[in-house]
């Protein structure tokens, strides 16, 4: 496996493989590298010549300095591990003047209202910082196949309406999501969570489990009173949102229809750990 550290290395490196005719796919992370990612490697694999991905704590999509501070940097062992997956053929760690020569700021996207729902109400203006990362390593990066977690599912929506603004010639793929034994989703916050309440988070999917089964037979409004009762009663656990919309656009529904798809979107901070996580209701 290649390691990358500076963009006119990588430019040498697409240069040469374009040159080659191999198809890139490419999976960008933040690091904290778990099965989760692996992943996304896997799918990767499958459809091209080359895996890429990247390593690349990104500044301007955290709303909060806390979070940014705390985010688990591991490049060691993350490197190991993405040698030891034999998934990836090179793996791009720029540094911040590699994604922004000039100052450390996002850029304003019109994603076309689905950034402001969700993740965009909750945390203001992360959507248009990983708009700003993503365009940018797509852009030195120039992959044919790029794949992003379900998990993050308004992400990976607001990731196909940026190459579609963009007009790059890009296919996005969506990847499930992975899940420890427990239904706990994988995310490199849970590791910032101590064993006792590790425990009590997979009670976040058994919820979104229950949602499945109860709609659309309770109405919006009957599952969202059952779901605030659950975490009312939960210790070290507060429901920041739960949210059903429609898996197209986004948009919360008050009222389930039948000829459209929806989606359960839940945010629980969890010992102040703030955990996402979604399940299709289709
Ligand atoms: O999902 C992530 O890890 C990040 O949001 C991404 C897509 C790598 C952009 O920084």
């Amino acid at each position: 496996m290649e390691v990358i550290r500076n963009h006119h290395q990588l430019q040498a490196y697409i240069e040469r493989n374009k040159e080659m005719g191999k198809r890139i796919g490419f999976a960008p992370t933040m690091g904290a590298l778990h099965q989760g990612h692996i992943s996304l490697y896997q799918a990767a694999r499958e459809n091209n010549d080359l895996v890429v991905s990247s390593i690349f704590v990104n500044p301007t999509q955290f709303n909060n300095a806390e979070d940014l501070e705390k985010y688990p940097r591991t490049i060691e062992k993350d490197l190991q591990k993405l040698e030891a997956s034999q998934l990836v053929d090179m793996v791009y760690l720029p540094s911040i003047e590699d994604i922004y020569p000039e100052k450390t700021l996002s850029k304003k996207y019109n994603f076309g209202g689905i950034e402001n729902e969700m993740e965009g109400a909750s945390r203001p203006g992360h959507f248009d910082g990983v708009g700003t990362v993503v365009e940018e390593l797509f852009k030195q990066i120039k992959p044919d196949n790029a794949y992003f977690g379900e998990k993050d599912f308004q992400q990976l929506s607001i990731i196909r309406k940026l190459v579609q603004i963009l007009n790059l010639p890009i296919k996005i793929h969506g990847v499930p999501i992975y899940r420890e034994e427990s239904g706990l989703a994988m995310s490199s916050r849970n590791e910032r969570l101590n064993p006792e309440l590790k425990d009590k988070a997979k009670i976040i999917y058994q919820v979104l489990q229950r949602i499945k089964e109860w709609a659309p037979s309770l109405s919006v409004q009957e599952i969202a009173h059952k779901v605030k009762e659950i975490f009312e009663q939960e210790k070290d656990m507060e429901l920041e949102y739960i949210t059903i919309a429609d898996e197209e656009n986004l948009q919360p529904t008050n009222a389930f229809s039948a000829n459209k798809k929806y989606r359960a979107f839940i945010v629980v901070v969890v010992g102040g750990i703030r955990l996402i996580d979604n399940i299709a209701l289709h």
